[in-house]
């Protein structure tokens, strides 16, 4: 392998300028060339690439977002978009990739190596934290570090007020931001995908809560939770069974992807990339670099994009008796 070509794809998160930095400095390490795709897969069909050294990742170790741009690629689903992307890349005498984003991007990689034999390896990079074969994901501790914050701020305002808050959080099928954030927060109920608490129990809990003396409250829901109602209508819901609660809504939404990487994703970042290249550069390919027990591992890219990360159901349970 001479030439790594390296791609951000799906949603961005905090930490992926990291992982860029990180795989392009290890490629200067051990003198093989590396270029940036822009735009994720579209870029490489498009052939907008450029030569990537260690001076041009100088000071993004500290930036959200992603130099590379990302983008979701129509295009890249289809053969021929496929055919176009692999052109580009032989003409660059690019020879392997390294792909950082969620289980789409990987679905991507997957077919892309299936189909051409192109060495691939992928480093997870979303906040949702929904990946099988890594404990965390680029992001997802800084997003989660964004969302308590933001709570707490929150919690001023509803406990001034005596208001009961619905905070929506992102997380499309999963619940690893609102169970987490939800506890550092001291959310009274933290609803999630993974667990239908249904509305019955939700009343009660919210009771439950008022009796015991509490004046207002949080309540934490995923936007991929399953309780059949969206946040607003939630409210709605609640003010109509509850009428001693005066119930606002507060939908996160995207800031939740910005804003600086904490120092834990960027160390897991740096740490990634070196492993994706020099994983490349022993012959390996078709893996994702994650993290296990803080320990790198490698997880085949198809058990990655099958897999479900589970959540720790006894993190429900502290939930639980801290709303006590
Ligand atoms: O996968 C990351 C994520 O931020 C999800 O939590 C959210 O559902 C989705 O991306 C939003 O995507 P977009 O930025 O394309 O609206």
């Amino acid at each position: 392998i001479k030439k790594i070509g390296v791609l951000t794809s799906g949603g961005d998160a905090p930490g992926m300028n990291a992982a860029i930095r990180s795989v392009v400095r290890t490629c200067a390490y051990h003198h093989i060339e590396c270029i940036g795709i822009y735009r994720g897969y579209q870029g490489m069909i498009e052939g907008d690439f450029k030569e990537m050294g260690p001076r041009s990742v100088n000071n993004i170790v500290n930036k959200g977002g992603t130099i590379l741009k990302s983008a979701r690629s129509k295009e890249f689903m289809t053969p021929e978009g496929r055919k176009k992307a692999y052109d580009n890349l032989v003409n660059a005498g690019v020879n392997a990739l390294v792909v950082i984003g969620g289980d789409g991007s990987f679905t991507g990689a997957e077919v892309f190596n299936h189909e051409y034999g192109f060495p691939v390896m992928g480093i997870p990079g979303t906040i949702d934290n929904d990946i099988f074969g890594t404990s965390h994901t680029l992001g997802y501790d800084t997003a989660l570090n964004t969302v308590v914050e933001v709570i707490d701020k929150i919690r001023d305002t509803a406990s001034s007020h005596n208001r009961l808050f619905f905070v929506e959080v992102m997380g499309r099928d999963a619940g690893h931001i609102a169970l987490n954030a939800g506890i550092g927060a001291g959310a009274e109920e933290i609803l999630i995908p993974e667990e239908d608490l249904g509305l019955d129990r939700l009343l009660e809990s919210l009771k439950k809560s008022k009796a015991s003396g509490k004046s207002s409250s949080i309540v934490v829901i995923a936007e991929g939770d399953k309780i059949g109602k969206n946040v607003f209508e939630l409210k709605d819901y609640v003010e109509e069974n509850l009428p001693e609660y005066d119930v606002r809504v507060s939908v996160l939404g995207h800031m939740q992807r910005g804003g600086a990487p904490t120092c834990y994703d960027r160390v897991l970042a740096s740490r990634l990339g070196v492993k994706a290249v020099e994983s490349l550069l022993d012959g390996k390919s078709n893996f994702m670099v994650g993290v296990l027990e803080d320990k790198i591992a490698l997880t085949p890219l198809e058990q990655a994009i099958k897999g479900k990360s589970e959540i720790d159901m006894e993190l429900l349970r502290v939930s639980d008796i801290m709303s006590t």
